[in-house]
C-alpha cells in the first residue's frame, strides 16, 4: 500500500504516520523530516530551504521532488509507504503519480485528516519531539509516562521545532489552504480519497486510520 496523509499543520499526520508505521510495516516518508535533516547537514537545498521554512511558506517544488525522488530510490521503500507531509502541491502530486507509476505503482489512499483551523495553534505550540527516536509528544495532549523521558527509548533529551512558533502556524495554515488543500479533489477525481475526522482524540483517529488502511491492503 502506498497511502498519502493530508492535512494541515497539527492536523496529526506525524502522529499518526508513524503509528500505521509499526502496525503495518509500511515506511513513513515526511518530507518536512527530510528537508529538516538537510538544514541540519547543511546541504545546498538545506541552505535554500531554511529561510522559506522558518517563515512558514512552502520550499520549491524542484527542491523538494529531488529529495523525495532520492528517498523513493531506497530500497526500504518497495514494501509501501506513508507519505507525510507530501505532496502539498499539484505539481508534486502529479510528479509522485509519475515516478510510483515508472516503479508500477500508484497511491492506494490518499487521507484527508479533517480538523479545525482554530485548534492547530495549540496543537502545534504544544509539540515537542524525542531527539533519540523521533517520538513525538505534546504538553497537554501527550505526555510520556515519565515526565521528561520518552516512552519508546528511554531518551530525556527532547526537542521543540524552530517553525512551531505562533506567527509561522498562521502562515503555514495559509500555504495549506492555498497550495495544498486544492489536493483534496485531485485524489477525490482518482477514486482514492478518504476522510477522517481528526478532531477527535489521538487513539480514536488512530483506530478510524488502522481500519481505512487494513481495507486498502
Ligand atoms: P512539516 O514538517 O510537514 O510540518 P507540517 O505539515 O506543518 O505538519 P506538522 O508536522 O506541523 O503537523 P502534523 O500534522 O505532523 O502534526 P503532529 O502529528 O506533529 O513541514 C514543515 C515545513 O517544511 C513546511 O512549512 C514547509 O516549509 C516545508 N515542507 C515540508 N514538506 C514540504 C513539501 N512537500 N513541499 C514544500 N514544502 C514542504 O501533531 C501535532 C501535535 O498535536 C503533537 O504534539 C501531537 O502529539 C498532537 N496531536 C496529534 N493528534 C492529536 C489529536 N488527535 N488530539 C490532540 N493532540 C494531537
Ligand atoms: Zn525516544
Amino acid at each position: 500500500a502506498n497511502l498519502v496523509l493530508l492535512g494541515p499543520p497539527g492536523a496529526g499526520k506525524g502522529t499518526q504516520a508513524r503509528m500505521l508505521q509499526d502496525r503495518f510495516g509500511l515506511v513513513q516518508l515526511s518530507t518536512g523530516d527530510l528537508l529538516r535533516a538537510a538544514v541540519k547537514a547543511g546541504t545546498e537545498a538545506g541552505l535554500q530551504a531554511r529561510a522559506v521554512m522558518d517563515r512558514g511558506d512552502l520550499v520549491s517544488d524542484d527542491i523538494v521532488i529531488a529529495i523525495l525522488r532520492d528517498r523513493l530510490s531506497h530500497p526500504d521503500c518497495t514494501n509501501g509507504v506513508i507519505f507525510d507531509g507530501f505532496p502539498r502541491t499539484t505539481v508534486q502530486a502529479q510528479a509522485l503519480d509519475d515516478l510510483l507509476a515508472d516503479i508500477g505503482s500508484a497511491i492506494t489512499a490518499a487521507i484527508s485528516l479533517d480538523v479545525d483551523d482554530a485548534a492547530m495553534v495549540a496543537r502545534i505550540s504544544g509539540r515537542y519531539t524525542c531527539a533519540g527516536c523521533g517520538e513525538g509528544y505534546h504538553d497537554q495532549f501527550k505526555q510520556p509516562a515519565a515526565f521528561g523521558t520518552c516512552d519508546k527509548c528511554g531518551s530525556s533529551e527532547m526537542t521543540r521545532r524552530a517553525d512551531d512558533t505562533a506567527e509561522t502556524v498562521h502562515q503555514r495554515l495559509k500555504a495549506y489552504h492555498a497550495q495544498t488543500a486544492p489536493l483534496i479533489a485531485y485524489y477525490e477525481a482518482r477514486g482514492v480519497l478518504a476522510r477522517v475526522d481528526a478532531m477527535a482524540d489521538i487513539d480514536t483517529v488512530a483506530k478510524d486510520l488502522t481500519a481505512i488502511v487494513a481495507q486498502t491492503l
